[in-house]
């Protein structure tokens, strides 16, 4: 299953929803961590791993870290295929992935970084929040069926981690047109 939302209340109650007490989660885009708390409520017997690059994240998420047990932080930047490749050591399943590198935040970067992380992680259930890509979503049409039961593409195989990502290198904010 594969959930988005934009709105923050939606994003945090479709994962209260969804969270049991066992799980392995995933959490790309912690911040200071108001959601990883709730989450580290919800997960009593299991292991939440969150990400963030931002400097702001480390003082918070490290008090965090010493409140609840079962929270683990990476101060990192997730398009990075080290940074995925230490979490993908660290664990051996993932039940849920929850990906919120901001709701306005670029669709296509956003969806890179899920497609790369579902696909190594393989979780059970992946929650975005992202307003671009539900755009997306409710403006496309197609007459195909191609859809997927889990957190993951299962229609992309099963490619494991990337090599390299060198897709993020190849874009530049200077080949924006302006209007
Ligand atoms: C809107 S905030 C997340 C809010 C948080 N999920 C919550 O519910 O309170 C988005 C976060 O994504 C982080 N972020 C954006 N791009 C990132 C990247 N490439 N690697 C790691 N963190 C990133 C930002 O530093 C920021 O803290």
């Amino acid at each position: 299953m594969i959930k988005i939302s934009y709105d923050i209340n939606i994003y945090r109650k479709q994962l209260e929803s969804i969270l049991k007490e066992e799980d392995v989660v995933v959490e790309l885009g912690c911040h200071v961590g108001n959601t990883s708390e709730l989450i580290a409520k919800k997960i009593v017997n299991g292991k939440l791993i969150a990400l963030d690059n931002s400097p702001e994240a480390i003082p918070k998420m490290n008090n965090l870290v010493n409140k609840y047990k079962n929270i683990e932080f990476i101060s990192g930047d997730v398009r990075l295929h080290d940074v995925l490749e230490e979490v993908v050591k660290k664990i051996k399943k993932c039940d849920v992935l929850s990906v919120d590198l901001g709701g306005g935040y670029h669709p296509d970067t956003t969806f890179k970084v899920y497609f790369i992380w579902a696909s190594a992680l393989k979780p059970e259930i992946t929650l975005i929040r992202n307003r671009g890509l539900i755009d997306f979503v409710r403006s496309s049409q197609t007459e195909e069926k191609i859809e997927s039961e889990k957190g993951w593409l299962e229609s992309c195989g099963d490619e494991g981690i990337p090599p390299q990502i060198k897709e993020f290198k190849l874009w530049s904010s200077k080949l924006n047109k302006k209007e």
